[in-house]
């Protein structure tokens, strides 16, 4: 016995030593990609891992927006510990690859393993002759159409407004939905109006070529949809899910999207499947359609310690059998052409015959490394014009004199810069009223709920509670469901407002620069107003009550009692909440980015976000540190301000 519990001991022993060392070697990969739905990339990764043991991969869900996946990246490159899988839009490429962030996968994949992929995909992952980014996924701007309501996709887009001046009746049924929030999406959007109208942004030398008729129509066009009610107001709201969902509810005849939305669109339970058509978007008469290239592809980051590793996991998530779980599960569409014939695919989704023309043909964004900045400042310009704050010439020429100042990147010193940013004043001008307003109206409603809730009442313990709720969430959160809230028509404030009579229709709270202001006001009141009241409260707890009762005796009432003797033994507790308060309002970030990412028209970017861009996304470090200790010795003042407003003189004496 003693014998077989000794032989079973070290059986033990040898294989979790086994185990353990197998563990020891393996090597973790990590990525970053969207949430995955349906397990296609877990699934990808499960059979990779089944044939290369030794390797694991770590998928880490991102946000949706490619902005927001490509600021986890740059973040992590700048920590020095990067994620080692590189997941990337065609338009990360440049900008990653000039700052030394990718390791080169030329001598990996020659031209007999990448011949395979389509080649604009393939192009996007190049820079300065070298390939940085394999393609796995690709993407199109394609029209959707609802084929039970028309004869036929328009060609033009003066075909496309006559068949909604004769089917669509808005509100019920607008005519076209597209991507306008102030984000890539919207890049995305301009430039197929643009490209549609035989314009372009830089020209063959890389000049800025705004400066152009075809320009001025596209920004014309674009304000005239909304202006004329062709696109609801809302779209200024809308990423791809927002306009996705409205076309869904059947509020829209047309929809420019990826070709992703169509296994949305037509899986079981949809009220459009089997009702929709897909077709190119329309251009501008006598010239060519076009559809912006899109797509997601990997690279492998500088410093990865088993590059070796990394890249088997890049052969095979680029490979056929890898292309088709993503699109069956998925519906993305495969970067490698021979898919697009293979009979399998073809008889699940037959629409790929029509996408792989489109596909061919689709244009790419510009590839530059400053190609953050040119397209945030695109975005916000033709978000003001969408917003109707500016109108089209001025807003060329103010693109086109911006984006002159970014190619051409001139040298200038710091304080000269100062003077003349013309962005931080905005920025500046934003964050006052933001903070001033939130701040204030914090206070007038914290102080009025701590009030009501010092007087003892029955329950007021829960009512206590309950006020606090919304200063334990996580800003983050509660900004995306504001998001959602707030949004038209989707969102239940409107509903709630419409249906109590207050509103007569709803209003598209995000989609004008002081909506979207107010809005965010709103949003942080509510959350940060039980902060106040806590303080507040708890310097009503501190008033001794016999002072207060002397002073009843004496004849004073409760206006008195409060001007009189709370006030001024509150106003230490004042004082933490409103140096609190102020900083962390100033200081916004979070709320915003998640909210409405500075837009409409930059109506509500703030320094934060300014700093933010000024670092990670157009690498001017110095520029952004700079600011940033301007605005910490700022900070200083206010704070040192703040508590000289709020010591009362004989306290300065003691
Ligand atoms: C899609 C495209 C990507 C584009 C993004 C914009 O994900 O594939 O290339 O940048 O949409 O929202």
């Amino acid at each position: 016995m003693k014998k077989i519990l000794l032989v079973g001991f070290c059986f033990l022993i040898g294989f979790w030593y086994k185990v353990s060392l197998g563990y020891a070697k393996r090597t973790i990969l990590r990525m970053v990609g969207p949430e995955d739905v349906n397990g296609a990339w877990a699934e990808i990764i499960r059979r990779f891992e089944a044939r290369n043991p030794q390797i694991h991969i770590q998928y880490l869900s991102g946000p949706w927006s490619t902005d927001d996946r490509e600021n986890m990246y740059i973040r992590s490159f700048l920590s020095g510990d990067p994620f080692e899988i590189v997941y990337m839009d065609v338009t990360w490429t440049a900008k990653f690859a000039a700052r030394g962030w990718l390791l080169p996968l030329d001598r990996w994949f020659g031209p007999e393993k990448t011949r395979v992929f389509f080649p604009g995909a393939l192009k996007a992952g190049y820079y300065r002759g070298h390939l940085y980014r394999l393609p796995v996924t690709t993407d199109v701007g394609v029209l959707y159409w609802r084929r039970d309501l028309l004869p036929r996709p328009p060609r033009t887009w003066a075909e496309l407004e006559d068949l909604c001046r004769h089917y669509a009746h808005p509100p019920g049924l607008y005519c076209l939905v597209f991507q306008g929030m102030q984000y890539e999406g919207l890049t995305c959007n301009f430039l197929e109006f643009l490209w549609g109208a035989g314009g372009r942004i830089l020209d063959s030398s890389g000049k800025p070529a705004l400066d152009s008729p075809a320009a001025l129509w596209t920004l014309n066009f674009m304000q005239h949809l909304i202006k004329d009610r062709f696109s609801p107001r809302a779209v200024l709201s809308f990423q791809e899910e927002h306009s996705l969902e409205f076309f869904l509810q059947g509020r829209a005849l047309f929809l420019r999207n990826w070709p992703y939305a169509w296994k949305i669109i037509n899986r079981k339970g949809s009220p459009l499947r089997g009702r929709v058509g897909l077709a190119p978007l329309p251009a501008r008469k006598g010239h060519l359609s076009a559809g912006t290239l899109g797509g997601w592809g990997l690279g492998i980051a500088r410093g990865t310690k088993d590059p070796e590793a990394a890249r088997a996991f890049i052969e095979f998530a680029t490979s056929a059998e890898a292309q088709k779980i993503l699109h069956l599960r998925r519906g993305w569409l495969p970067a490698r052409r021979d898919l697009f014939r293979d009979p399998d695919l073809l008889r699940h989704s037959p629409y790929l015959r029509e996408l792989a023309p489109l596909l061919e043909k689709a244009r790419p964004r510009p590839v530059h490394p400053a190609y953050p900045r040119l397209s945030d400042t695109l975005q916000k310009h033709v978000s003001a014009v969408l917003a109707g704050v500016e109108n089209p010439p001025k807003a060329l020429r103010a693109l086109s004199r911006t984006l002159t100042f970014i190619v051409e990147e001139p040298e200038t010193g710091l304080l000269k810069r100062l003077a003349r940013d013309y962005e931080l004043r905005r920025t500046l001008k934003n964050t006052l009223f933001f903070g001033l307003v939130s701040v204030g109206l914090e206070f007038v409603l914290g102080l009025f709920l701590a009030l009501l809730l010092y007087a003892p009442f029955p329950g007021r313990t829960w009512v206590r509670l309950s006020v606090l709720i919304p200063w334990a969430l996580p800003t983050a959160v509660m900004a995306m469901s504001w998001q959602w809230m707030l949004n038209n028509p989707f969102g239940v404030i409107n509903d709630l407002l419409v249906r109590a009579g207050i509103l007569a229709h709803p209003v598209d709270w995000l989609a004008s620069p002081r909506g979207a202001m107010w809005s965010a006001i709103l949003a942080d009141v509510w959350k940060t107003t039980p902060f106040v009241v806590l303080i507040l409260l708890a310097g009503l707890y501190s008033v001794p009550r016999e002072l207060r009762e002397s002073m009843a005796v004496d004849g004073a009432g409760p206006v008195k009692r409060f001007l009189y003797l709370d006030l001024p033994l509150l106003l230490p507790f004042i004082r933490v909440a409103l140096i609190f308060r102020l900083l962390q309002a100033f200081g916004i970030f979070d709320l915003i980015w998640v909210l409405t990412r500075g837009g409409p028209a930059d109506g509500t970017r703030t320094l934060c976000l300014y700093i933010y861009d000024l670092a990670f996304r157009y690498d001017d470090l110095g520029y952004a540190l700079f600011l940033t200790a301007l605005f910490f010795l700022a900070l200083i003042g206010l704070s040192f301000l703040i508590v000289r407003l709020t010591t009362l003189g004989y306290e300065r004496r003691r």
